[in-house]
C-alpha cells in the first residue's frame, strides 16, 4: 500500500524545511556570539613582551611601546599603546599615559617650567615622577600603573592597576 504525498503536504514540508534553515542561520550566530567568550582560552597570560630590555631602563622615564590583539566579540584588531617606564632602585615602574582628568596623554618633562614632572598639555595637568597628581592642577588622582615583568631580558607589560606608590 503506497502513501501518496499531496501537493499541499509537499508545499508544507518544503516551507517548514526552508523556514527552519533560515531560522537556524539567524539563531546559531547569535548563540555563538553570546557563548563564545565563555569558551575563550585565557591561559596564555596577559603579559606583553616589549622590544626594550630591562638593562636599557634608567631612572629617566622613557616611552615604551607595546602591541596587543584586542578582541571585540568576533572582531580582532591590533592595538598599539605605550607606558612611561623608569627604574627606581631595583624596581621598575610603569605608568599609564592616560591623564586622570579627561584622558589626554601625559608626557614626561614636556613643560619647561616642570622638567621633573609628567605634563598633560590639554589643561596643563601635572604629576610628580611617582605619578601623584600635583594639587592645584586639574587631575584628581594619580596616574595608574602597569604590571611589569621580565622575559628573556625583555620588559613585559601587564594589566593596569591603581597607583600604589602614593
Ligand atoms: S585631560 Fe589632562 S589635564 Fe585635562
Amino acid at each position: 500500500m503506497s502513501q501518496k504525498v499531496t501537493r499541499r503536504q509537499f508545499l508544507n514540508y518544503s516551507l517548514m524545511g526552508v523556514g527552519s534553515f533560515m531560522a537556524a542561520g539567524m539563531i546559531l550566530p547569535m548563540g555563538r556570539m553570546a557563548l563564545d567568550p565563555l569558551f575563550q582560552d585565557d591561559s596564555e597570560g596577559s603579559m606583553i613582551t616589549t622590544s626594550v630590555t630591562v638593562d636599557e631602563i634608567t631612572e629617566e622615564p622613557m616611552q615604551v611601546d607595546f602591541t596587543f590583539e584586542q578582541e571585540d566579540a568576533w572582531y580582532t584588531s591590533e592595538v598599539t599603546d605605550f607606558a612611561w617606564v623608569y627604574r627606581d632602585g631595583n624596581e621598575i615602574i610603569a605608568f599609564s599615559p592616560v591623564c586622570k582628568h579627561l584622558g589626554c596623554t601625559v608626557t614626561w618633562a614636556a613643560d619647561d617650567n616642570n622638567p621633573e614632572r609628567f605634563f598633560c598639555p590639554c589643561h596643563n595637568g601635572l604629576y610628580e615622577k611617582n605619578g601623584e597628581n600635583v594639587p592645584g592642577t586639574p587631575p584628581t588622582g594619580p596616574l595608574d600603573q602597569f604590571e611589569v615583568g621580565e622575559s628573556d631580558g625583555f620588559l613585559t607589560i601587564g594589566q593596569v592597576f591603581p597607583n600604589e606608590l602614593v
